[in-house]
Parts: C-alpha cells; structure tokens; sequence
C-alpha cells in the first residue's frame, strides 16, 4: 500500500511525464517549422520517450492498486529565438526533472517504501543518461562554434541532432 504522500507525488509525476511530451513535440514543430528535419526528429523520439515514462509510473501505480487521477496539462512555449535556445531549455527541464526523480526517491527511503525505491532506480538511471546526452549536445554547440544562425553550421548541427535521433533508443 502506497503512503497518500507518495500516492500525491508519482500522480504528479504522471503529469511531468506527460508534460515533458508536450514540450518536446512543440520543439519538434518549432524545427520542423525552420525546415530542421534532423533537429525535429531528435525531439520527436524524445516524445514518445516520455509518454513511456508515464506509462511506466501508470503500470506501477496499478500494480500497487493505487489510484492514477490525471491533471491538466499546460500549454508548451511554441516561441524560441533559436535552436540554441530550445536545446538549453530542453537541458534545463531534463536537469528539473532529475531533481523531481531524485526527491520522488528521497520520500521514498524516507518511508522504507523500498519497492517504489526500486521502480524509481530504472528513471534515476535514465535521468542520468538525458542530462549526459544534453550536456553532449551543450559541449558540441560550444566547440563547434554554432551561434544558432543559419548557414553552414546550421546545417551541421541539424545533421548531429539527426545522428543522435538515430542513435538514442528509448
Ligand atoms: Fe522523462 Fe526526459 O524525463
């Protein structure tokens, strides 16, 4: 049985999963938008990765017989003045998730609730992976030399976000 504490905060987690898919497949259109195939198709795969972080806090919420009550999802920013800028967004809510993951688990050992301690391993590690693929993405922007405008750069950053879609598996 699931403490009503942790009951409150994984449904929220559902809502920040979901959420996160919003935004992504608003990035994804800001892209596609500018013509950016590659960069769109590196957040397009980042969408149907987070609607399987959900899932998969839904699947354990029902295993726990705990009650899923869905929220309202709020609008994603459909504005950017760049790519540079959608990237450190993207990092920036990857690095505000992480902090969420990391005090669903501190709740968690705070109520020897080792079962959800255990499911919450599995998103622990892969909040660990997201921040490791965006910080690459940041380090890349800045050793490449692209400033977010069009031209060649442009094109080699869409070419390397391209890459990383292809390469970066759920
Ligand atoms: Fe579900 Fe990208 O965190």
């Amino acid at each position: 049985m699931l403490k009503p504490e942790l009951v409150e905060k994984l449904n929220e987690q559902i809502t920040s999963e979901a959420n996160a898919a919003q935004i992504y497949l608003q990035m994804c259109l800001w892209c596609e938008d500018l013509g950016l195939a590659g960069a769109a198709a590196f957040f397009r795969s980042h969408v149907s990765e987070e609607m399987s972080h959900r899932d998969r806090l839904v699947d354990y919420m029902i295993e726990c017989d705990a009650k899923v009550a869905l929220e309202a999802i709020p609008a994603p920013r459909a504005d950017y003045k760049d790519l540079i800028e959608v990237i450190n967004v993207a990092y920036a809510h990857e690095q505000m998730v992480t902090k969420q993951i990391h005090d669903l688990a501190r709740i968690a050992l705070d109520d020897d609730d080792f079962s959800t301690f255990n499911m919450l391993q599995w998103f622990i590690a892969e909040q660990r992976e997201e921040l490791m693929l965006f910080r690459g993405i940041v380090d890349y922007i800045r050793l490449s030399g692209f400033d977010g405008t069009g031209g060649d750069e442009m094109v080699n950053m869409n070419k390397y976000l391209a890459g990383l879609s292809a390469s970066h598996a759920s």
